[in-house]
């Protein structure tokens, strides 16, 4: 079964063909445009996927060899309405014009089975990170559509958090990629707070959704904020290393909780973060089973898409046409 992948949840427009055999193609056309206002202007995400996700279809489906797929999935939510209307409406309207079944996809269940797409690939149960620029979260993934959360961020999420911090800096964005590159010139010098979530104090996250692996960054960002005003003559690599080193030493930390209470130590990444280099270098050094996805799979790309929708429709799954997008949904939710 080929299955046509389509992401437009933020600001990548990206169409992947996946089969059981492995991907045949993913196609991913980053939106620059919003580094000039410092993050996603959500309009401009929306008329931009308008623009290139035909183009993006057609190139997927050329590369792949193929006239048409024989099934359609497109990200359904989270993420931006605007955005994920672009695909979801062009995605419904393509399987049923073509007559095959359609699936709507959660982004982070996308995510977090990413490393399912690699050989070897992990088995259930797992744990499964998935940090991003919209969300922070610990899974215990049991089985397909099964899963846990252990932990979550209350308030900023990892890589939003890194893409504020290179914008204190007067970096670019997306923060992440040039955070991490800084860190690794610099000396991780300045003793930045390791936050931990308070019990009361503002919170996106309810009070009866709080667990005891939730995490918090933006007392880490404030803090970052703190030093630049009071340090005229602050370096950017060692406040990016400083930070980088914050911030996974609060990742790892919660993985580690995550493992003890649960006994599973199959550990995989996934999310936009999941990239960075110094996350996945301190992976390396612990004792687990771990699966990385490469670089290019942890950021939005259309291949996750497709393989979590077929993983779905394998297991004769289907999205009614009536459906529309959301813009929470937590994972395995139905
Ligand atoms: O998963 P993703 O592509 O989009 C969302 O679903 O949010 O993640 C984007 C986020 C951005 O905040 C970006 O700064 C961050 O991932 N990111 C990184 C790295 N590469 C991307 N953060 C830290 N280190 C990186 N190497
Ligand atoms: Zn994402």
């Amino acid at each position: 079964m080929f299955v046509l992948g389509i992401e437009t949840s933020c600001d990548e427009t990206a169409c992947s063909v996946v089969s059981k055999e492995g991907v045949w193609s993913d196609i991913i056309w980053s939106q620059t445009i919003h580094s000039e206002y410092g993050g996603v202007v959500p309009e401009i995400a929306s008329r931009a996927h308008l623009d290139k996700i035909v183009t993006c279809t057609e190139a997927a489906l050329q590369e792949a060899g193929l006239d048409k797929p024989d099934a359609v999935a497109a990200t359904a939510g989270p993420g931006l309405k605007g955005a994920l209307l672009v695909g979801f409406c062009y995605g419904k309207a393509l399987a049923m014009g073509w007559k095959v079944p359609f699936i709507g996809v959660n982004h982070l269940e996308a995510h977090l089975l990413s490393a399912l797409l690699e050989d070897p690939a992990p088995a259930f149960p797992f744990l499964s990170l998935v940090v991003s620029g919209g969300h922070t979260s610990l899974y215990l993934a049991r089985e397909l559509g099964v899963y846990e959360t252990l932990g979550q961020t209350i308030d900023d999420a990892a890589g939003e958090a890194y893409d504020k911090l290179s914008r204190m800096m007067g970096k670019g964005y997306p923060g992440g990629p040039i955070v991490d590159k800084l860190a690794h010139q610099g000396a991780a010098s300045i003793p930045f707070p390791r936050p931990r979530p308070k019990g009361k104090g503002r919170s996106r996250v309810a009070p009866e959704d709080r667990r005891a692996l939730d995490m918090s960054f933006s007392g880490l960002k404030t803090a970052a904020r703190y030093y630049l005003e009071k340090t005229p003559s602050w370096s950017a690599e060692d406040v990016s290393a400083s930070f980088q080193a914050a911030v996974i030493d609060v990742l790892l930390d919660r993985i580690e909780r995550g493992a003890k209470e649960t006994g599973v130590r199959r550990v995989v990444i996934g999310g936009g973060v999941a990239a960075n280099s110094g996350l996945r270098a301190a992976l390396q050094e612990r004792d687990y089973e771990l699966f990385l996805p490469p670089r290019s799979r942890c950021t939005d790309n259309g291949s996750m898409i497709a393989h979590c929708g077929l993983l779905h429709l394998q297991q004769q799954r289907r999205t009614p046409l009536s459906e529309t997008v959301r813009a929470r949904w937590t994972p395995g939710a139905a």
